[in-house]
């Protein structure tokens, strides 16, 4: 009697080994799972023919139940894990992964060539002493000519051209030169020693040249014997600070209707050497920025005396000076976006 209950367990052991062996997927397994060790399932049921053992045999037979019970779960564990790795070693062959690849690199931004020479432009400004203001990009008509010494009907406001905006004497600036009265009408009357960097805008035809859009610096010293030799001295520091100590300058007569006298600034081409060559257009000379002594009228305008002080201004174009720089011969380059063109800085 015994016996027989035993051997039933016995091939029901078989049996259960013998499918689960067989299983190739989790659905199958499952439904294996439900079937010997569900709660109605073969296994869970074979407890019931205790009944036919007599009594004191009968605790050993719920022991052997549960072992094999035990077994029973293992094995489904077992297969499980089996399964899993299995899974995982098709999915790697498929996606033919390897971990031993290095990661892909974080693509790192970078300086725009422009604003890695208004950073040299202003570290050499502020050692010298230059606290370093922002003016609005869009201005009043009145802060880009007026107030500049440039009235209405005025020929040089063709020289300066730009966008409009929809609300009466309202405009893109021209240049930097309108952030001259904000630095004096802040300041005034104490002296002041800025730059102002920043965007400007025109209306042009966009070629090798000239772009709609650009930057410019705008330097402005105010204070009492401020003089033409100061101005001189300052921008031939400057020069030499960003081109090399070798670099000559000249001083050539110019028209702003903001400064008196003008002067326009070359330096000896840095390409030939002051030799004549494609870039300086065979002169030997760049220009490089225009400047002067701050025009009487502007300087009341911001709020000065001009009896009492004085002034030097100047203004000039990063991009152009990176154009030197790096070579670049194209001012559309800048603006343009093209990455093959941004990675080559910074
Ligand atoms: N604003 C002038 C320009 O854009 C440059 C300049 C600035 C000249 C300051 C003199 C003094 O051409």
């Amino acid at each position: 009697m015994a016996e027989r209950v035993y051997e039933t367990l016995h091939q029901l052991e078989t049996e259960a080994l013998q499918e689960l062996d067989a299983i190739t997927d989790e659905k199958t397994l499952d439904e294996w799972r439900v079937r010997y060790l569900g709660r109605k399932g073969k296994a869970t049921l074979a407890v019931r023919r205790l009944k036919e053992l007599p009594p004191e045999e009968r605790p050993a037979y719920g022991k052997a139940v549960n072992a094999l019970k035990e077994r029973l779960l293992a094995a489904l564990e077992a297969k499980q894990e089996a399964l899993k790795a299995q899974a995982l070693a098709a999915e790697l062959q498929v996606e033919a992964f390897d971990p031993t690849l290095p990661g892909r690199q974080p693509s790192l931004g970078r300086y725009h060539p422009s604003n890695l020479v208004l950073r040299e432009i202003i570290d050499i400004f502020r050692q010298m002493g230059f606290q370093v203001l922002f003016s609005p990009e869009v201005e009043t008509d009145d802060y880009n000519f007026g107030l500049l010494n440039i009235p209405p009907g005025h020929p040089a406001r063709d020289m300066w051209d730009t966008f409009y905006t929809t609300r009466e004497g309202v405009l893109l600036r021209t240049h930097t030169s309108p952030g001259q009265i904000w630095a004096m009408r802040q300041f005034a009357p104490e002296p002041i020693r800025v730059i102002l960097p920043g965007k400007c805008y025109r209306y042009e035809q966009v070629t090798a040249r000239s772009e709609m859009m650009f930057h410019q610096v705008e330097g402005l010293a105010v204070g009492k014997h401020i003089t033409f030799a100061d101005l001189k001295g300052t921008v031939v520091n400057f020069i030499r600070q960003l081109f090399g100590p070798e670099r000559q300058l000249r001083f050539r007569c110019s028209h702003f209707p903001f400064t008196e006298p003008s002067v326009e600034v070359d330096m000896d081409c840095i390409l030939c050497q002051g030799k004549g060559c494609r870039v300086c257009k065979y002169t030997g000379w760049l220009e490089i920025m225009g400047a002067g002594m701050v025009h009487p009228v502007v300087l009341r305008n911001g709020g000065y005396d001009p009896e009492e002080v004085t002034g030097f201004a100047f203004g000039m174009g990063p991009e152009r000076i990176a154009m030197l720089r790096y070579g670049i011969d194209d001012i559309r380059y800048f603006f343009s976006n093209d990455i093959r063109f941004l990675q080559q800085f910074g």
